[in-house]
């Protein structure tokens, strides 16, 4: 099989086990993002991928050839680290060449690729200065170029925005998802930050724990979580999570949260119908409440507002419902004033349940 395959890869230190058995199959091609809370395990499963980190126990796929016990030189991959290193008396194009020269590649050849990628990465202009000279971003670009121009199998990025401001962040984003439209490889990319996941992956998985919580699209993993980590985890603001009961009044389940009533949304009528009483947590989207009712699903919640936060088209609001803190992201005409409180509506369709005890999707 082609692609990056891992097989029941672990990962011990000593007697902590930092990753118990992870398998996954990355498409030859695929834009893969890691995700999950700082210590969870991302880096050292990049790193077991890229060869810097022996396996415990399992096998490594790259391209089809069994690379568990290859050395990092043998795997064709190239790896952008968090912490970049250019060498500071180099131009930016000797920087980016430093590898190609070093194995030997013809002159000619070497120019071509330097050319080609500086082009991508919009540095052709830089070529030429040193990288003190460089903005962070830019900097940040050249790091990329030097892995880029070896056009390796697979690419494995480590935080590579992170030291770098929103701004910048989120135009390298946007480049980061056109490399990988150009370049047409396999990549590989752990972050914490889930808009990064959320906007260039093909692919998301979820990590906690050494364990792998969920592997999906970013639609998949945002729409239909399957658990409350995952639901909370993706999102931003995060989805607040409150206790809840399902009860079966006369054949009709309904779903209650302490001090409101909503009704069951037709998605989840049957899962629900096979155990209708029972303890849930109910998961409430902040971008999913409104200002006015767009659709019958909106169900009206009376809210307390205690802080509202002004951020352009919408606003958040830190508020009560039924005694209960929800956060809530109500999109707003350019003139509203700050919101307080009030009636407002919650779209039913898009409230997620999860069972209290498992903390599993319904
Ligand atoms: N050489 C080591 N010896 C012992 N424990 C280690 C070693 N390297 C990593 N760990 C532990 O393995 C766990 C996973 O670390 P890892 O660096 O993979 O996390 P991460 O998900 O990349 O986190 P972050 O988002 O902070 O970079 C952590 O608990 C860490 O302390
Ligand atoms: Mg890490």
């Amino acid at each position: 099989m082609t692609g990056v395959v891992l097989r029941n890869v672990s990962k011990s230190y000593g007697a902590a086990t930092v990753i118990p058995n992870l398998s996954l199959s990355i498409t030859e091609g695929e834009f893969v993002v890691f995700v999950g809370p700082s210590g969870c395990g991302k880096s050292t499963t990049l790193r077991m991928i890229a060869g810097l980190e022996k396996v415990s126990g399992g096998n490594i796929e790259i391209a089809g050839k069994d690379v568990t016990w290859a050395r990092p030189k043998e795997r064709d991959i190239a790896m952008v680290f968090q912490s970049y290193a250019l060498y500071p008396h180099m131009n930016v194009g000797d920087n980016m060449s430093f590898a190609l020269r070093l194995a030997g590649t013809p002159k000619d050849e070497i120019a071509r690729r330097v050319q080609v990628a500086a082009d991508m990465l919009e540095l052709t202009p830089y070529l030429t200065r040193k990288p003190r000279d460089l903005s962070g971003g830019q900097r940040q670009r050249v790091a990329m170029g030097r892995s880029i121009v070896r056009d390796a199998y697979c690419f494995l990025f480590d935080e590579p925005l992170s030291n770098l401001d929103a701004k910048l962040r989120s135009s390298m984003r946007t480049e980061l998802a056109l490399l990988h439209k150009k370049l047409d490889r396999t990549m590989v990319y752990v972050t914490h930050d889930q808009i990064e996941a959320m906007t260039m992956a093909d692919r998301i998985v979820i990590m906690k724990d050494g364990l792998i919580q969920q592997v999906g699209s970013p639609k998949q993993v945002y729409n239909t979580p399957v658990n409350t980590f995952v639901a909370t985890f993706m999102g931003s603001p995060s989805m607040t999570l409150l206790p809840g009961e399902l009860t079966d009044e006369g054949g009709t389940i309904k779903v209650r949260g302490a001090g409101f009533n909503l009704p069951l949304p037709d998605r989840l009528r049957a899962r629900a119908a096979a155990s209708p009483t029972r303890a849930i947590t109910l998961g409430m989207r902040p971008e999913h409440f409104a200002a006015e009712a767009r659709t019958p699903d909106f169900a009206a919640v009376d809210l307390t507002v205690r802080v509202a936060e002004y951020v352009g088209s919408s606003q958040y609001l830190a508020a009560d419902l039924g005694g209960q803190a929800i956060t809530a992201a109500v999109e707003v005409g350019p003139e509203s004033d700050l919101l307080g409180d009030g009636r407002y509506y919650f779209d039913t369709s898009r409230l997620y349940l999860f069972d209290r005890k498992t903390e599993l999707a319904l």
